[in-house]
Order: structure tokens, then C-alpha cells, then sequence
């Protein structure tokens, strides 16, 4: 009955929602790129729409729909990212849950890259700017940024040093050991400045309802 209810809780508030992959060219074929399905970033550029929030979902490409009320603007690359995150602020929020590509190709080749004799070519990588850590630092810095981190080992631990190290206010945990790419259920930790909040195990959906709510009481709590 809950989704009969018109829930204007967010209504007026800009919040920027990055999710999906990033695709880094190596040549006009062949990309460096990772599983996210962009699931749980939808499922929470929805939640937050269907409380009144003013939604722009930067993403990486995916194969699931736009969901309503949500503006989507459609990016390849973590720089063309970063630059559709800048030019969307300012914003109340950003939560990032893309998954952006760490490294890109130095220097992508301009023609499809042939086999040789000479054996497999070596890749240059260099690494892509941090989108979070960029928005963190911005002069135009949301009032809440929250970030995502995947981790296969010393889940906690790790995740701790990486809200401090990109500077945002809440960050969700997610052992990604358990098969969470493309997989409709989650678990996840949510740390924030008081410590860390296990959640049980539920749908994404339900962790997107679950962040988007706390995203509410928030700014319910703030004066601005
Ligand atoms: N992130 C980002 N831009 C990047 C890399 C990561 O915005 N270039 C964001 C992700 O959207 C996520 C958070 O930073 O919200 C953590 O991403 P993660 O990959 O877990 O952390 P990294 O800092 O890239 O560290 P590592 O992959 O080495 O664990
Ligand atoms: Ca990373």
C-alpha cells in the first residue's frame, strides 16, 4: 500500500546519483571495464525520485531502464563521468555507486591493434580521477556525499580507511565475495560518523529504500 502514498519527503532537494561501469577504450574494439550491473545505483536513483527528490543519474553503460521521474545522462568513460558530475552541481546530495574503471589505456590506439610475432602488446595504464573524492573536495561540495566500497578482504577495515581517505559522510560497505555483481540481493555496512551499521541481508531494492529513507531524515534533521 506504501507505493500508493505519495511520499514528498525529498521535494526540492538535487541529488546526484552516479552508477554502472565505466569503459575505458584500449582501441576502437577492445575495452578495460568491470561487472556492475548498476543495479543497486538505480534501484537508489529511484527511491530517492519516488520521495520528490530531483534525480541526476550519471551512468556508465547498462541494460536496465531509466527509472521514472529519474534524469539519466548516459557516460562511457570515468572522465566523461567526473565532467557530467560537475556540470550537475550544485546538488544537495551525490551518492556514487558507480563502479568507475581505476585505470584507463595511456594512450588508446587509434586502429585496432593486430597480433604480431612480437608476442601480446604491453598496455600502459594511467589512473582515472576519483569522482567521490573530487566531489568531496569541490568548492560546491554537497552537504552529504556518500560513497560505495566493494572489497573481497578485511571488508571493515578497509572500508573505514576509505571514507577517510575520500572524505564523504557515509560510506556502504559491500563484500563483494558473495557474488553481488549482477545479483538482485545485497549486504551491506553502512559507517558513518558514529560507526558502522551492519544491515541484513535484503534486495537491493530494499537497501536503496533503506539508504533513500536515512537520505530523508537527514535533511529532515538540517535546517538548509
Ligand atoms: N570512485 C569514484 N571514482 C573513482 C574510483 C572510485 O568515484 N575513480 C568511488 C566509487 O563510486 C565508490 C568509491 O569511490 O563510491 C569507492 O570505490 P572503490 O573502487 O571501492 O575504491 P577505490 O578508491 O577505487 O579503491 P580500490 O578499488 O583500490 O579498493
Ligand atoms: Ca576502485
Amino acid at each position: 500500500l506504501s507505493v500508493l502514498t505519495p511520499d514528498h519527503s525529498l521535494q526540492g532537494r538535487h541529488i546526484l546519483v552516479t552508477a554502472g561501469p565505466t569503459v575505458e577504450p584500449l582501441d576502437p574494439v577492445r575495452f578495460l571495464s568491470n561487472h556492475s550491473s548498476g543495479r543497486q545505483g538505480y534501484a537508489i536513483a529511484a527511491s530517492l525520485a519516488q520521495r520528490g527528490a530531483d534525480v541526476t543519474l550519471v551512468s556508465g553503460p547498462v541494460t536496465i531502464p531509466v527509472p521514472p521521474g529519474v534524469r539519466r545522462i548516459a557516460v562511457q568513460t570515468a572522465r566523461e563521468m567526473l565532467t557530467a558530475c560537475e556540470a550537475a552541481l550544485p546538488a544537495d546530495a551525490a551518492i556514487c555507486a558507480a563502479a568507475v574503471s581505476d585505470w584507463r589505456a595511456k594512450q588508446p590506439a587509434a586502429g585496432k591493434i593486430k597480433k604480431t610475432a612480437d608476442g601480446p602488446p604491453s598496455l600502459e595504464l594511467v589512473e582515472n580521477p576519483d569522482i567521490l573524492a573530487t566531489l568531496c573536495r569541490s568548492t560546491r561540495r554537497p552537504s552529504l556525499v556518500v560513497g560505495f566500497a566493494a572489497e573481497t578482504d578485511d571488508v571493515l577495515d578497509n572500508a573505514l580507511a576509505k571514507r577517510a581517505r575520500k572524505g564523504c559522510d557515509w560510506l556502504v560497505a559491500n563484500d563483494v565475495r558473495q557474488g553481488v555483481f549482477g545479483a538482485t540481493r545485497n549486504t551491506v555496512s553502512l559507517i558513518d560518523e558514529s560507526g558502522v551499521q551492519g544491515w541484513p541481508e535484503m534486495d537491493k531494492m530494499h537497501v536503496a529504500d533503506r539508504l533513500a529513507e536515512r537520505i530523508a531524515t537527514f535533511f529532515a534533521g538540517s535546517s538548509s
